[in-house]
């Protein structure tokens, strides 16, 4: 496995991290739906950190903290080999404090987030959105106690415009408060809108970019051929299906330059993507162990600058 620097921090991080979404049960009262059982939940992540998978990223929300709980139990005894990260913002209850970036949702939310992970620090923890009605100021104090307090050792954010984290970054400045390290977005070849603003700032202020839905959803398996396979994200979504039919040009691409180097479609969106700037590493979401298995095959390589621009090509911002 091969790792780098979060942006300019000192962490280092696998190229190829986990993502904890789809574990638990189908039917959370809050969140997502989830996909994989438990005890398959925690084959996978134990199989993750056996391939030199280090971080793996959670959400207080996701299956309604079933996907913590599932972490925490996957992670004993195994505490020191995990970068635990996991978010705050998204609803968990029918309270108007039950969401969002304010101090007492955040404070309170960490409590429950270390409870369900069964450890006593959260080493990146990330604002899961942007807080319209909070400052950023209430926040970033917030978060910059808890490192203080030893509860958190980095801080992120998730699914923020270029606008608002470089404001963040003002903020932490001019106040000496803790900043923020990372920022996760979507991002893959079928979804680039991040180029224009937030990469290059990422890449100006040393911020490293953990992506989620790296592969389109799966779309970027090529699974999608002329048909939804039966079980697959696009048998429940829609979009993604829909999705699929619009890549189909730049999918055929990408299945003919993995032909040529001997690997899977898979593999070379995966590896176009961690070798674009500012990428520290891409959230595999996975339903199967054999996924994560050839998802991993994406690392350690690398795509050439002509079939880096054929792809860039095929797949237009
Ligand atoms: N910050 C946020 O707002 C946010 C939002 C979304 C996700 N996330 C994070 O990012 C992680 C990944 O997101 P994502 O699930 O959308 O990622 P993705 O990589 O775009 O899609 C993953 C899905 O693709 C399919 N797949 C993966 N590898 C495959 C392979 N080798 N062959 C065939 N199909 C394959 C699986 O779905 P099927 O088998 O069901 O088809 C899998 O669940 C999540 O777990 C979560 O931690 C964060």
């Amino acid at each position: 496995m091969e790792y780098v620097r979060l942006g300019k921090s000192g962490l280092k991080v696998s190229r190829i991290s986990l993502g904890c979404w789809n574990f638990g049960s189908p039917n959370p009262p809050w969140g997502k739906a989830g996909k994989v059982t438990p005890e398959d939940s925690i084959q996978i992540i134990h199989a993750a950190i056996d391939m030199g998978i280090n971080l793996i990223d959670n959400a207080n929300r996701y299956t309604g903290g079933e996907a913590e709980e599932i972490l925490g139990k996957a992670i004993k005894g195994k505490r020191d080999e995990v970068i635990v990260a996991t978010k705050v913002h998204g609803e968990v209850g029918p309270g108007p404090n039950d969401k969002g970036q304010s101090r007492a949702h955040i404070m309170k939310e960490v409590e429950n987030s270390l409870r369900r992970l069964g450890t006593d620090y959260i080493d990146l923890y990330q604002a899961h959105n942007v807080d319209w009605d909070t400052p950023l100021e209430e926040s970033l104090r917030a978060y910059d106690d808890l490192i203080r307090q030893g509860k958190v050792r980095y801080i992120g954010c998730s699914n923020f415009p270029a606008w608002v984290l470089a404001k963040s970054l003002w903020v932490s400045d001019v106040n000496k408060l803790a900043s923020f390290v990372s920022v996760q977005p979507n991002y893959s070849l079928t979804n680039r809108a991040v180029e224009k603003e937030l990469q290059p700032l990422c890449v100006d202020q040393g911020i490293g970019m953990i992506l989620y839905s790296p592969m389109g959803g799966g779309i970027l398996s090529g699974k999608y051929e002329g048909s939804v396979p039966e079980g697959s994200r696009g048998a429940d979504e829609p979009a993604v299906a829909e999705k699929a039919q619009r890549f189909q040009n730049g999918v055929n691409q990408l299945k003919d330059i993995a032909e040529q180097l001997d690997k899977t479609p898979a593999q070379v969106s995966l590896n176009w993507i961690i070798n674009r700037p500012a990428v520290s590493s891409a959230i595999m979401g996975v339903s199967r162990l054999e996924q994560l298995q050839e998802n991993v095959g994406a690392v350690d390589w690398k795509l050439s600058e002509e079939h880096m621009k054929l792809l860039s090509d095929a797949f237009p911002a």
